[in-house]
């Protein structure tokens, strides 16, 4: 089974907003046996699956859809026993990654204005988790080009480090979409907007990053 954390040290950076978005394409897409693991103590990811019908235990299972399950486990990665293809697991900012998440993968989504001084603040973390990092910018406004030079040449010299090619926009159609717990391509003109089809391109790519879909 391959993992991605969606994690930053920092809060409502869209660490859930990706997390759900990822575990969702990677099941009804790319038909991938997915667990979603929601690890922050809100339960977000498992609210959003079950679309804010579940009140939630530590440990509590639902079925989604044939491959898709959400799981919820706050505060600690769980000893998996499920078969699946892919964990998709949403990190919560108290949590301290290196040590006690094991991941391939470790997804950072940073605040557009902010993206430097969230780097900064996260890669200490980082650093010592020695999974493959991807960096993307999340709610970039007009300047997001700028923002997107200056986070690719402050990295350029971290090891396994990249920086995802666009900056996810401020989009009213992804938050539109979290209002209704449905993913932006599902929501009515979502579907036609930039943030759903970079949405799809990230997810897509995170999936490829971990040597799986091919579709
Ligand atoms: N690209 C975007 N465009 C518009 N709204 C967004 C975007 N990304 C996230 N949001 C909204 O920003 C808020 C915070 O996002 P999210 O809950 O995913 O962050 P988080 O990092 O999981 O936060 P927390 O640390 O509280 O768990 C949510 O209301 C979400 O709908
Ligand atoms: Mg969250």
């Amino acid at each position: 089974m391959r993992s991605v954390v969606f994690y930053n040290n920092k809060g409502g950076v869209g660490k859930t907003t990706f997390a759900v978005h990822c575990a969702l394409r990677a099941a009804e897409y790319h038909r991938l046996r997915t667990l979603a693991i929601g690890m922050d103590r809100q339960g977000d990811v498992f609210r959003w699956l079950s679309e804010g019908e579940m009140s939630v235990q530590d440990g509590s299972v639902y079925e989604h859809s044939p491959n898709l399950t959400a799981i919820y486990s706050p505060n600690r990665q769980p000893n998996l026993r499920l078969h699946a293809d892919l964990a998709v697991m949403d990190s919560s900012p108290s949590l301290a990654l290196a040590g006690s998440v094991r991941a391939d993968l470790v997804v950072v989504p940073v605040d557009g204005r902010l993206a430097l001084e969230d780097l900064q603040n996260a890669l200490p973390d980082l650093e010592e988790s020695r999974a493959k990092l991807l960096v993307v910018i999340n709610r970039a406004d007009a300047g997001g080009a700028r923002t997107l030079a200056a986070l690719k040449k402050a990295c350029s010299r971290v090891p396994r480090l990249t920086v995802w090619s666009s900056p996810i926009p401020d989009s009213a159609a992804i938050k539109r979409a979290a209002e209704y717990y449905r993913p932006v391509w599902e929501v009515p003109y979502g579907e036609t907007s930039a943030g759903s089809r970079l949405m799809k391109a990230l997810c897509d790519d995170i999936v490829s990053m971990l040597g799986l879909g091919g579709r």
